[in-house]
């Protein structure tokens, strides 16, 4: 198989590898968004197109206020220390999961990094923050009942394709492969509609630690997979 198109990570274990060196959590933390820095590089050079990230859950907000605002400021920080570089690096940045319930200058430069990024075209890199799969079904559901409602859409356009297309990651590929590190075998809401024929790959390395020869190795584990999407492979089909 060839280079997965689409590449989705689940940036786990910040917290751990802090508590290994005798760190505050928010090291970790630090750390991981060094770590991003790399992938997003490391993404690029193996001709990844779509690199997708999991940066804040819609239940990470039951973390410590203090955690929770150390997350908030180290968005702001990537975003302001690093928007250039990816502009300049022809890199389209997106944001799924739920703007609504953000602080508004969060919001204002999620839109900012967007909008400056909008027309170019060498990667995508998708921040997930604020996201949940489960809210994002919920509130693509609510804005199809909220147009039957007004009479604009019948029941019977709600076919998959159609919801596929109202879900935040409209127009985005489905990940060919999702990767999580820190050793957790689960994908505590990320992407469970996107992801649903997806290659799983679970790596014990923290996310701090998580290097471009991790992300080689997990494409190389991909390349190695067999994908039939339900159907046969080629030469199982009887001729
Ligand atoms: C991932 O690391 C970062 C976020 C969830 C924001 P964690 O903070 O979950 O680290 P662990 O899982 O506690 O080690
Ligand atoms: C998933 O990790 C969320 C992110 C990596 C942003 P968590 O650390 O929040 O997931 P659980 O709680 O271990 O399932
Ligand atoms: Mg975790």
């Amino acid at each position: 198989m060839t280079t997965p198109a689409h590449v989705a990570i689940i940036m786990d274990g910040n917290g751990r590898w802090a508590k290994a060196r005798g760190l505050p959590r928010v090291a970790g933390h630090r750390a991981g968004v060094e770590a991003l820095r790399n992938a997003v590089r490391a993404a690029g050079d193996l001709g990844i197109s779509w690199l997708t990230v999991y940066a804040f859950s819609s239940e990470n907000w039951s973390r410590p206020k203090s955690e929770v605002t150390d997350l908030m400021g180290l968005l702001k920080l990537f975003i302001r220390r690093d928007l250039a570089e990816l502009h300049n690096a022809g890199v389209r940045v997106r944001v799924i999961g739920d703007r609504v319930t953000l602080q508004p200058d969060i919001r204002n430069l999620l839109e900012e990094a967007e909008s400056l990024t909008a027309g170019n075209t060498s990667m995508n890199l998708v921040i997930a923050f604020n996201y949940g799969g489960r809210d994002e079904i919920a509130r693509a559901a609510r804005r199809i009942a909220e147009a039957v409602e007004r009479g604009e859409l019948s029941s019977n356009d709600v076919t998959a394709e159609f919801l596929d297309e109202q879900l935040d990651t409209a127009g985005m590929p489905d990940p060919d492969l999702v990767i999580r590190t820190s050793g957790e075998i689960r994908l505590s809401n990320f992407l469970p509609w996107q992801s649903a024929y997806s290659e799983l790959v679970f790596l014990p390395c923290f996310w701090p630690d998580f290097t471009r020869e991790h992300l080689a190795e997990a494409v190389r584990e991909y390349t190695g997979r067999e994908r039939r999407f339900g159907g046969l492979a080629e030469r199982d089909i009887a001729l």
